[in-house]
């Protein structure tokens, strides 16, 4: 049985990974904005945009746990971008993607049990944008780059490592025609793509995986598409 971590976990992809590591018997920490149902051993509610939460929230866990073997940074909100992100929305975008995940580590890192693994949820964001979308993408890069620089701080402690999703649908809708097809493996991502990925980072399999970001995105992110190619045309 192991102790894991999850921030905002209360729906969509952090619930889901969550509820997989509940069904295998571990023990789950859960910290979210918002009241939820999602089985775990310990529900705080907090910001993680806010220290005093983090801090208040890794002295639960620690109560909670002896150790803790696996900590999913996940928790993220949008303030979109240019032009009409400000300074504050701006800030708090960081605070939540890049800050939090940084901080929580530190907190937790003197309880990480032989072994311990860290997963920071990034996003193929990070790696191409749409337009007015600054503040999510540059804390998405900033997730992506921390994660590197953690797996060197914590080596031989714990291995560090992100998944960047891409378009995952956590409302279980059907998604057919272009929305599927223009992925090269025919589909929308679902919430259990990313799990899969968790469990598999954090499993005595990946020992050997570190600093390392997992895209896991249809291989949308590889496609290059050109005008006049795939019967798409910019008008
Ligand atoms: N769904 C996608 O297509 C997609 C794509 C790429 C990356 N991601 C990343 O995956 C992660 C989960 O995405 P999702 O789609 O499940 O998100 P979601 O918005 O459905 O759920 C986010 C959860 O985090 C909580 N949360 C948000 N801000 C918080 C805060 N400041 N403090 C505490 N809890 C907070 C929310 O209450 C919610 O329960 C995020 O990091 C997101 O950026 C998602």
């Amino acid at each position: 049985m192991q102790s894991v971590v999850i921030t905002g976990a209360g729906r969509g992809i952090g619930r889901a990974i969550a509820e997989a590591f509940h069904a295998r018997g571990d023990r789950v920490a859960i910290i979210d904005q918002k009241k939820t149902d999602t089985p775990c051993a310990l529900f705080f509610e907090g910001d993680v945009g806010r220290k005093d939460d983090l801090e208040a929230f890794a002295r639960a866990c620690m109560k909670q746990f002896d150790q803790v073997d696996v900590l999913v940074n996940n928790a993220m909100e949008t303030k979109g971008g240019y032009p009409d992100c400000g300074w504050e929305d701006f800030l708090h975008a960081q605070a939540v993607g890049v800050a939090a995940p940084y901080y929580l580590t530190t907190l937790l890192a003197p309880r990480f049990a032989q072994g311990a693994s860290v997963i920071n949820i990034s996003s193929t964001r990070a790696f191409q944008s749409q337009r007015g979308t600054e503040s999510y993408t540059a804390a998405k890069g900033g997730i992506t780059a921390l994660t590197h620089a953690l797996a060197m701080s914590l080596a031989g402690k714990a291995r560090v490592n992100a998944i960047a999703p891409g378009w995952i649908d956590t409302t279980g809708s059907t998604f057919a025609g272009p929305d599927a097809g223009q992925h090269p493996v025919g589909r929308v991502g679902v919430p259990q793509d990313i799990v899969q990925a968790v469990l598999f980072l954090c499993a005595e399999q990946a020992s050997f995986i570190t600093g390392q970001v997992l895209n896991v995105d249809g291989g949308m992110s590889k496609r290059m598409i050109y005008h006049g190619d795939e019967g798409w045309a910019l008008t």
